[in-house]
């Protein structure tokens, strides 16, 4: 493979140096040594993915065009930040990085308004902002925008592709990447090449999985999993215009790409970069796990969409070389961590940590949590953890069986059980969830719900208790404690900082009401975010936790890619990791319950050596280590010598 790859190389770089003559604004000297550097795994990713196709060579030159082609449209403050991030190229590791996300119509009106949100963002030390799907979908049911019909247009009432591109320079000049949905996984059934294919067009039904009848779907469906069992069984949809039936893994109007087309691929490249150029600087990959097809498996994690990604992360390195990838796989564990990769996706979200800690805040126990936390959190250390508390998705529970038997947990009984705890199911429960997507067959479900509205501040605030609210508030802030400290970039889900509730009205809503998701996709107004300096409101006592929590790490070094290490306290509700570089240790204790503690402080004393004073960066306390320590509801330490 080696001597294919460098003849082939030996022969194209001739005819792409010719090709680069004719492009503007592309120094040819630079693009040079950045396709030597990739040429090598490229070849091999595309050659393990299209090699069998009479065309290969073709497109391999096709795609290095397309990297030029774009190459020669970046803007020059873009190839700046390009320079400037070649010299840190794991920028992304900082503690200094706090990230948020947010709907451009629900944190502000639209996309022009959202530059008045940059003071809110900077108020949070926020350097990382995923906006959420804004392009052109179809008009009413669209999957919040994960159905696109254009990738190169805002939606309308969003505003234009210029107002994105000046909102993303905006956040740049504020130290701020834009984080954006690469949802290449499918198009919307109204994308121009969705609309050829319907028409009959032989090379854009290429670019989908089109079958004349049900033979195919049926072998394929027998294998695959559904994703959306409410909205339709089995994976395929008849599509009456074209008389086929096409892959639609979610719903109806999202046609999956068919990526054993080459043709397709240089196609999906071309539309990446635009949207590079256009200032994304971090690519969140919906739905990775889709993306490679093979009869006869669940087509979920396959080698071929990990080929494919490695792949588009070359040409990035190519033409955009500053962008990184975020791995979207809310799969099994061992999958989730076999995206992760300085040269596949750097950043991946976290859905272990999210799911375990609403599990320990169920149960009360911290097993699970630790357990899975020892085994997988330790990943590469040139990538990262996203940690998050909520999401524009339901609740998963995608913790390992495997993992789980070992603590002799049923993995199924006790799924069943986390989703009657949160759909407010089990007496007792403080939580207010809907459930989502229950699967007759398989009993399986998911949950949905604000975090306030799951940690039962909308219970507290119902009743007027205060003890419940308050203990929501500490719920909530122990979470967000976890996902700062533990090592990675936290995200917020913007409206989580302000308490915000669950919103029932897109039950009223007939787009809406079929996806229980959009009770926690939540307007943030203006009296909201203004009540955050009001003494004594809520939206004031999680903003200011959350602030909190997130000055001690940007202002302590030990939060800077440091080692985290798990540790057992010999108590089944706290939470303990310490992070660790060779000069500095901090230790982490959350408590998942609302018991007081009384903590041996042999533990503590084990971890720092006896003799020291401590001090708590959470509550700015001295703590003397007697022999024991008590811990109060939901209290969390952040200590330091
Ligand atoms: C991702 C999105 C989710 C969407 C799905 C299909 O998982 O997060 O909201 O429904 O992809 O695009
Ligand atoms: C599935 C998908 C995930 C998506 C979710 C939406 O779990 O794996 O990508 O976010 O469905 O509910």
């Amino acid at each position: 493979m080696d001597i294919k790859a460098t003849e082939s190389l030996s022969k194209l770089l001739p005819r792409l140096e010719t090709y680069c003559d004719d492009l503007k604004n592309v120094d040819w000297h630079e693009v040079k040594p950045r396709i030597e550097q990739e040429f090598k795994s490229l070849f091999n990713y595309l050659y393990n993915l299209y090699g069998d196709h009479y065309d290969f060579f073709y497109y391999l030159e096709e795609v290095l065009k397309t990297a030029l082609d774009a190459a020669s449209k970046r803007p020059a403050d873009l190839k700046e930040l390009d320079k400037k991030r070649s010299n840190n190229p794991h920028w992304y590791k900082s503690h200094k990085h706090i990230g948020a996300v947010g709907y451009a119509d629900l944190f502000a009106d639209d996309i022009p308004s959202l530059e008045s949100r940059i003071p809110y963002l900077k108020d949070l030390n926020v350097t990382y902002f995923h906006l959420m799907p804004f392009f052109d979908c179809p008009d009413g049911e669209n999957d919040g925008g994960y159905a696109v019909s254009d990738y190169r247009t805002v939606r309308k009432d969003l505003g234009s592709m210029n107002d994105l591109i000046s909102f993303a320079k905006k956040l740049r000049e504020e130290g701020i990447s834009l984080c954006a949905d690469f949802v290449f996984n499918h198009t919307s059934d109204e994308h121009q090449w969705a609309e050829k294919a319907k028409k009959g067009d032989p090379r854009f039904q290429k670019f989908y999985y089109m079958f004349d009848d049900r033979t195919m779907p049926d072998q394929y469906d027998a294998t695959l999993r559904e994703i959306f069992p409410d909205v339709r069984r089995g994976n395929f949809s008849w599509v009456e215009e074209a008389k086929k039936w096409v892959w639609t893994t979610f719903h109806n109007y999202q046609w999956d790409l068919n990526y054993q087309n080459p043709d397709l691929f240089n196609h999906i490249l071309g539309e990446m970069l635009f949207m590079a150029n256009a200032g994304v600087e971090i690519f969140r990959l919906d739905a990775i796990a889709f993306t490679g097809k093979e009869l006869g498996t669940t087509s979920e994690n396959r080698p071929k969409a990990h080929l494919l990604v490695r792949a588009l992360n070359a040409l990035t390195n190519i033409a955009a070389p500053s962008v990184v990838f975020k791995s979207e796989a809310i799969v099994h564990p061992d999958f989730v961590n076999s995206y992760i990769a300085e040269e596949e996706c750097e950043l991946s979200y976290n859905p272990l940590l999210m799911a375990l800690m609403w599990e320990a805040l169920a149960t009360r126990e911290v097993k699970l949590l630790r357990h899975s936390m020892k085994k997988r959190f330790a990943i590469h250390k040139a990538t990262a953890w996203v940690n998050y508390v909520r999401s524009h998705d339901d609740i998963g529970w995608t913790f390992s069986d495997e993992d789980a038997a070992e603590l002799g947990i049923n993995g199924y009984d006790h799924r069943m059980f986390l989703n009657r705890f949160y759909t407010g199911k089990f007496d007792g429960s403080f939580a207010k969830g809907e459930p989502f997507q229950f699967n007759p067959d398989t009993g399986d479900m998911r949950v949905c719900g604000m975090a306030a509205a799951l940690t039962g501040l909308e219970k507290g605030l119902e009743t007027d208790d205060e003890k419940e609210i308050s203990l929501s508030i500490k719920r909530m802030t122990l979470m967000y404690a976890v996902s700062i400290f533990i090592g990675g970039i936290p995200l917020i889900y913007l409206g989580d900082e302000l308490a915000s509730l669950n919103d029932y009205s897109y039950k009223q809503d007939p787009a809406k009401k079929g996806d229980s998701r959009w009770v926690h996709r939540v307007p943030l107004d203006d009296s909201a975010m203004a009540r955050r300096k009001e003494t004594g409101s809520v939206e004031k006592r999680m903003f200011s936790n959350i602030s909190t929590l997130i000055d001690i790490r940007v202002n302590n070094h030990i939060f800077e890619a440091a080692a985290t290490h798990f540790h057992d306290t010999g108590n089944p509700h706290l939470f303990a990791f310490t992070r660790e570089n060779p000069e500095q240790k901090a230790l982490f204790i959350g408590n998942f319950s609302e018991h007081k503690i009384s903590l041996k402080s042999d533990f503590i004393r084990d971890i720092f050596g006896s003799g020291h004073t401590l001090k708590d960066l959470w509550s700015g306390n001295d703590l003397q280590v007697h022999h024991h320590v008590p811990i109060d509801p939901y209290q969390i330490f952040v200590l330091s010598l």
